[in-house]
């Protein structure tokens, strides 16, 4: 009897009601508009306009912050895996919270595991700038996604310290936490976290556990939601993980959208049998099964025009043993594209075939998506005042999409979003061999001091 159970967990974001100006209105409405910012940051008010981060440190602290994780007897280049919630990750925030008293901004730990610091501004009326991103890595990762947004926010802080800026809005700096297990913690900020998703197994330990192990308090989870206009803005400095700059030779990369992302958990369901009693007509054999759903994921990424794209990234065969017929398949399917509607059709197409494949296979599979995060369009405004301000520093850039998702999708659902990416070189992220150059980290993070700047001379930012 075949068996194909296709559920959707409530997604983190199939509750939100989104609505995204069209372009259209957006555009139409920016046409004639020149941010005040803009204009008054490049004529008046000189501190600012010539405040600059110091390199050197910033360049410090991405070093120091990638030890943390680092294989023993290993080198720089060897990357890092401090997945969230492991002991690594833990070192690490604790190096980083003491980063961000340093810059005097008196951090906190929310109850879903971010580090927030606040810095104040000279008109507490204003909601704050808000802009960040997160340490936690993925198992083999490089030294540079999520800890260049993270060193460069808390450098930004240091860098308007030494220069005497007072901005009229409050800034505060949030390190998001397990950003790689699929935007958590800042997405508790917007959705609580079901029960399922707290009892998620992340490398051996729960996201229940896991947020009690780095300081939070899956209990009080419902106390850090933000409401939309809670905040003014929300800015994230990011490498491109992709190799458009550098192909390209280009210092920066004004980002337009944030790929959704569906997240599916299947399991395949054979039986175990003796490898060599057995005679194959007649096995239920999960891996042979899983096997055509690897090749599934392909085709259905690969069946029309567009840069959507599907991975089978996860897998593990149970009992994973060369003398026995696998009985138990676990995988994961991922598919993403900046439009819901693809999500949505290759949801459809993929979840046929599964189907056939069951059938086909004679196994039972149960296909569940846990996760859709929503793809994200940033903020014309703030797009114009990040071009502003690289046109103000004298470097070369392009608008972008973001094929990778982003801690900056989530804040999208409560507040005017913007990114700025720096080239990551060969186009190579969640790898050692991750590399962004760090004079192009430094532009990145004068930019984004220069673009907190103009938001913030804006009396009424985006
Ligand atoms: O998977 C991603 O796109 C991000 O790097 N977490
Ligand atoms: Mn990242
Ligand atoms: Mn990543």
């Amino acid at each position: 009897m075949q068996r194909t159970v296709t559920r959707v967990l409530r997604t983190k974001s199939s509750m939100a009601l989104l609505r995204f100006p069209t372009a259209a209105s957006l555009g139409l409405a920016l046409l004639a508009w020149t941010s005040p910012a803009t204009a008054r940051a490049q004529s008046g008010n000189q501190p600012a306009a010539s405040a600059r981060v110091n390199s050197a440190r910033l360049q410090q602290s991405l070093e120091t912050l990638s030890t943390f994780g680092r294989s023993a007897g290993g080198t720089f280049a060897d990357g890092v895996s401090r997945v969230a919630y492991s002991d690594a990750d833990v070192a690490g925030r604790s190096y980083v919270l003491g980063l961000m008293r340093d810059a005097g901004l008196n951090p906190h730990i929310d109850a879903a595991g971010n580090l927030i610091g606040t810095r104040a501004g000279t008109d507490s009326s204003l909601k704050p700038i808000v802009f960040g991103s997160h340490i936690d890595s993925v198992r083999g990762g490089g030294n540079f996604d999520g800890d260049v947004g993270s060193m460069g926010a808390i450098e930004v802080i240091r860098a308007l310290n030494e220069n005497q800026v007072h901005t009229r809005h409050p800034l505060q700096v949030a390190i998001w936490s397990n950003e790689e297990g699929g935007t958590h913690g800042s997405g508790a900020l917007v959705d609580t976290p079901t029960a399922a998703t707290l009892n998620r197994d992340f490398y051996g330990i729960s996201m229940r556990d896991g947020l009690r192990k780095i300081g939070g308090d899956p209990d009080k989870l419902a106390e850090i939601r933000r409401q939309p206009g809670s905040m003014a803005s929300y800015l994230e400095l990011h490498i491109e993980q992709g190799g458009n700059l550098d192909k390209a030779g280009l210092q920066i990369g004004v980002v337009d959208g944030i790929v959704g992302i569906d997240d599916y958990a299947v399991e395949v369901k054979g039986f175990a049998n003796h490898a060599g009693t057995t005679p194959m007509p007649g096995r239920k054999d999960a891996l042979y099964a899983a096997s055509y759903i690897v090749q599934a994921v392909r085709e259905v990424a690969t069946s029309m025009p567009g840069r959507q794209v599907g991975t089978v990234g996860r897998f593990e065969v149970i009992p994973n043993a060369p003398n026995v017929i696998p009985g138990k398949v676990s995988l994961s399917m991922q598919f993403r594209d900046l439009s819901g509607e693809k999500l949505d059709i290759m949801g459809a197409q993929i979840t046929k075939r599964v189907q056939e494949i069951a059938k086909q296979t004679d196994t039972d599979i149960s296909s569940i998506r846990v996760q859709r995060t929503l793809p994200a369009l940033a903020n014309k405004g703030i797009q114009q005042d990040i071009e502003a301000s690289i046109a103000s520093l004298g470097f070369t850039s392009t608008h972008l999409p973001s094929g990778a998702g982003h801690d900056a999708q989530e804040i999208a659902r409560l507040t005017p979003m913007g990114m700025i990416f720096v080239p990551s070189i060969g186009g190579i992220s969640h790898s050692p061999r991750e590399l962004s150059h760090w004079p192009d980290i430094a532009n990145g993070a004068n930019v984004l001091l220069q673009t907190i700047l103009r938001i913030d001379a804006n009396p009424d930012p985006h």
